[in-house]
C-alpha cells in the first residue's frame, strides 16, 4: 500500500522539499514553510500529438482575435482595468479582510451584468441568502447577477460549464476546495490548485474570472506568489482602517498599465466612484501649517495631488523616533541623511513623524522634495506657502533630478487652484501658464530659496 507522503511548502514562493526548516533555502523568507500532504500526479495516460498542436502567430490575428473589452461604466474600474474587461483572463484581487473586496466585486458583477455580460458569483464565505441582503443594502436587487454559494471546485466548474458565463467572480479563493488535493481549504496546494483549475477555464472558455484573495499580516496575498504569476491581473484594493476612501491599484496586468488607481469612497450604500481624487485629498486640508506639504504625484496614468504632514519634535530618548505612515521609511532615512550631510541641517535627537494624509500610499521617489520641504518646515517651524506643489526626486549628492510627466502635474495642480510650483530643473514643464514655476537643481538652493536657511 502506497504511504501517504507528505512535502513541506513555502507558502510565499510555493517552493518544495522533502524537510522541514525555519527558512525557505528558495526565497530566503522565514516561518513560511508548511507541511502538506504531497498530491497524486494526474494518471499517466497515452501520449497525444495533436494535443500540443501549433498555429502560426499570424493565423491569431485573424480567426481569434480577441473580442473587444467590456466596461463596466464603472469608470474607476474600468480604469484599472485597462479599459475593461479582457474575456478569457485571469484575475486576482487581493486585500486585507473587511476591506470591501465583495463590496467591490458584487457592485463589479451588477455593472458588467448591466453591459450585457452573464455573471455568475461564486460565495464561498457567505450564503446566498447574505449575498442577496447585501445586494439589497447597495440597491442592486435587480441585477442579472447568478448567485451561487459553493466551495467544491469539481462542483463549481461543472456548474460553470454548463451555464457558460462571461464573468465568474471567485470569493474567496482561499475557500475554495479541490478533491484532488489532499489538504485543507486555504493551504498553499489548494489556492494553486483552485487558481490553476480557475485560469485554465477562463483560457478554455473564454470566460473572464475574477479570484478574491486576502492578504497575510504583511500584505502578500496569502498562498504562494505561484498564483500571482498564473493570472493576467493582480488588483490590490487598500485602504486605512478609519478613512473612508478605497484604492484599487493594478500592480500587475497583461492587459493594461501597471500601478494604475481607481478611489472610491465607502459609504453606507457600498463603494462610491471618487472622479476627482486630488480635490478628495486635498479637502481636510486646514490653514497653512508647518509641516504640511501639497505633493503633486503620478499614479499611473493620472496625476494626484496629497498633503504630507511631518512632525518633528525633541526626543526624551536616546534614539529618536522615525515614523512613516504611507511612505517607505528606508528613503525617509535617506532624505535625512542627505539633508544633513549635504545641507548641514541635522535631525539628531529629534524625533520624525511623516504621514500621507488621507490614507494614501506613495512610492513615487518624484515625492522626496515634497518630503524633504516638509520635514524642514517642521524642524524650522515655517510654513511653506499654502497654494505651492512640491515634487521632484533627490540623489545621494543632494542634486535634484527631473521626474517623469511635469506637465501633468502641473496642469492638475492648476486645475485645482495651485498658483506656484517647486521642481527639479530639466523636466519638461510645457504649458504652465497661470503657475509660477521654480525649477531648481539641487536641495542646498531649495532650503535657500524657502527657508532662507
Ligand atoms: P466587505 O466587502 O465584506 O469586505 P471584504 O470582502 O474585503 O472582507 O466589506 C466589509 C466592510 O464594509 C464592513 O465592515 C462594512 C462596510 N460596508 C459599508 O460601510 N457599506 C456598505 O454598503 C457595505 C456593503 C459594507
Ligand atoms: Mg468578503
Amino acid at each position: 500500500m502506497a504511504r501517504a507522503s507528505t512535502v513541506f511548502v513555502c507558502s510565499a514562493c510555493g517552493a518544495t522539499s522533502s524537510k522541514w526548516s525555519g527558512r525557505c533555502e528558495a526565497c530566503g523568507a522565514w516561518n513560511t514553510i508548511h507541511e502538506e500532504r504531497a498530491t497524486s500526479g494526474p494518471p499517466a495516460k497515452a501520449l497525444d500529438r495533436n494535443k500540443g498542436r501549433t498555429v502560426p502567430l499570424t493565423d491569431l490575428s485573424h480567426a481569434e482575435a480577441p473580442p473587444p473589452r467590456t466596461a463596466s461604466r464603472l469608470d474607476e474600474l474600468d480604469r484599472v482595468l485597462g479599459g475593461g474587461l479582457v474575456p478569457g483572463s485571469a484575475i486576482l484581487v487581493g486585500g486585507d479582510p473587511g476591506i470591501g473586496k465583495s463590496t467591490l466585486l458584487l457592485q463589479g458583477a451588477a455593472a458588467f451584468a448591466g453591459s450585457g455580460l452573464r455573471t455568475v458569483y461564486i460565495s464561498g464565505e457567505e450564503a446566498s441568502a447574505q449575498v442577496r441582503m447585501r445586494a439589497e443594502r447597495l440597491g442592486l436587487s435587480d441585477a442579472a447577477v447568478r448567485l451561487g454559494a459553493e466551495t467544491n471546485l469539481r462542483d463549481i466548474l461543472a456548474t460553470l460549464e454548463a451555464e457558460r458565463p462571461d464573468l465568474v467572480i471567485i470569493d474567496s479563493i482561499q475557500t475554495m476546495w479541490a478533491d484532488t488535493v489532499d489538504s485543507a481549504p486555504g493551504s498553499v496546494s489548494q489556492v494553486r490548485a483552485a487558481a490553476h483549475e480557475l485560469t485554465s477555464f477562463a483560457k478554455k472558455r473564454g470566460a473572464a474570472v475574477v479570484m478574491v484573495g486576502h492578504v497575510t499580516k504583511d500584505g502578500q496575498i496569502a498562498g504562494p506568489r505561484v498564483v500571482e504569476h498564473m493570472v493576467d491581473t493582480v488588483l490590490y484594493f487598500e485602504g486605512e482602517r478609519g478613512h473612508q476612501f478605497r484604492i484599487l491599484r493594478s500592480v500587475k496586468n497583461r492587459f493594461g498599465p501597471a500601478d494604475e488607481i481607481g478611489v472610491f469612497e465607502m459609504t453606507g450604500g457600498g463603494l462610491s466612484e471618487v472622479p476627482n481624487p486630488s480635490a478628495l485629498f486635498l479637502s481636510e486640508r486646514g490653514q497653512p501649517a508647518p509641516g504640511s506639504v501639497v505633493f503633486a504625484g503620478i499614479e499611473g496614468t493620472r496625476p494626484v495631488l496629497c498633503e504630507l504632514q511631518a512632525l518633528v519634535a525633541p526626543t526624551p530618548q536616546s534614539q529618536p523616533r522615525r515614523s512613516v505612515v504611507g511612505w517607505d521609511g528606508g528613503r525617509l532615512a535617506m532624505i535625512l541623511a542627505v539633508l544633513e550631510s549635504r545641507c548641514g541641517i541635522p535631525f539628531t535627537g529629534l524625533d520624525v513623524y511623516l504621514n500621507v494624509a488621507g490614507g494614501m500610499k506613495i512610492g513615487e521617489p518624484a515625492a522626496d522634495l515634497a518630503v524633504a520641504a516638509a520635514l524642514l518646515s517642521a524642524r524650522e517651524d515655517v510654513a511653506v506657502p499654502a497654494e505651492t506643489v512640491v515634487f521632484g526626486e533627490i540623489s545621494l549628492s543632494g542634486a535634484l533630478r527631473p521626474v517623469t510627466q511635469t506637465e501633468n502635474r502641473l496642469k492638475e495642480a492648476r486645475k485645482l487652484g495651485f498658483t506656484a510650483a517647486i521642481a527639479p530643473r530639466g523636466g519638461k514643464a510645457g504649458d504652465a501658464s497661470g503657475l509660477s514655476l521654480t525649477q531648481m537643481g539641487d536641495l542646498t538652493s531649495f532650503v535657500g530659496e524657502i527657508f532662507g536657511a
